[in-house]
């Protein structure tokens, strides 16, 4: 009892990442389940921007659990669906969980095989760890800050690859259908497998593309209109297994930008970089940078 008073003590946040690994896996369960039933989807931002009362539900399950574990007030939260609903996306210095119930929902409609839980923890803007549950592969990716990556307690590497030549690249299109955002983005995979790349990829889910950044099973994922909750958590995981994060003009990761490039090495990162066609979009925190 003493030891555990003196742990926690010594190390605030390992209760908290322990029990994100176990909200996390029991939040996969219930989407695995509802996967078996019929699915009732509704839209968001457009008509291909899909949700379900599976994300509702599971971002209630897993804030619930939370606030039960340690108190109604003791945490602030950015959540998907709580966002959706109106809640303020706002990132302080106040400890924040960042949850993405079900990363991949336009996956989890039609049944292709890769859908994720994703639970970040942030102190002080500082991402602490996370947590990906890649519910249908059934593999638990975790990383907290300085205490490595993992992918079902197995220690992840990002791949050591340098030569863009060699390497597979990902990127998603999101569910932004204005053409002049889809002209550059086919402009840029374009760009980018000309280079040559061996190849280019998509999982449908952010948090899914970084934990396979951080597998090494490809050198790199960029994407521009992800959200904080798409990727905080796979940001800590990336980093973890000994990659990086850059904004998509070279600048800094900033989480909150909706901006990002993930790789394997500053090598990697700078060559895609070279091919982005950037366009602008809409900061989660826009609400409180206007003001
Ligand atoms: C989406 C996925 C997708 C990415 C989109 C995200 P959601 O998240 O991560 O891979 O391209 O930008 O919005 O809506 O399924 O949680």
């Amino acid at each position: 009892m003493v030891k555990k008073m003196q742990q926690a003590k010594d190390d605030p946040w390992q209760e908290a990442y322990d029990f994100a690994v176990e909200v996390a896996r029991k939040a996969g369960e219930v989407i695995r389940k509802a996967g078996e039933c019929e699915i009732k989807v509704c839209t968001k931002s457009s008509t291909v921007d899909l949700v379900t009362k599976t994300d509702e539900r599971v971002e209630k399950i897993i804030i619930g659990c939370l606030k039960e574990k340690f108190g109604p007030d003791t945490y602030s939260f950015i959540g998907e669906e709580s966002v959706a609903q109106g809640k303020p996306c706002i990132l302080t210095d106040k400890p924040t969980w960042i949850i993405d119930p079900v990363d991949g929902t336009t996956n989890f409609v039609h049944g292709f095989p890769f859908v994720a839980v994703s639970i970040a923890f942030a102190v002080e803007k500082k991402l602490e760890f996370g947590v990906v549950y890649s519910c249908l592969e059934d593999k638990m990716y975790k990383a907290r800050k300085g205490k490595g990556a993992f992918c079902n307690d197995e220690r992840l590497q990002v791949s050591d690859v340098q030569d863009i030549h060699k390497s597979i690249i990902i990127s998603e299109h999101g569910t932004d259908r204005s053409p002049e955002k889809v002209t550059k983005i086919f402009s840029t995979m374009q760009r980018i497998l000309c280079i040559p790349v061996h190849g280019l990829r998509g999982s449908g889910t952010a948090a899914t593309n970084m934990c396979l950044v951080a597998c090494g099973a490809v050198e790199a994922f960029f994407e521009i209109g992800i959200h904080c909750w798409d990727i905080a958590a796979g940001a800590v995981i990336v980093r973890e297994a000994g990659g990086m994060l850059l904004d998509v003009d070279g600048g800094p990761f900033d989480l909150m930008s909706r901006r990002m490039v993930s790789a394997n090495n500053k090598i990697i990162a700078e060559r895609i970089i070279k091919e982005i066609e950037t366009f602008s979009v809409e900061r989660d925190d826009a609400v409180v940078c206007k003001k």
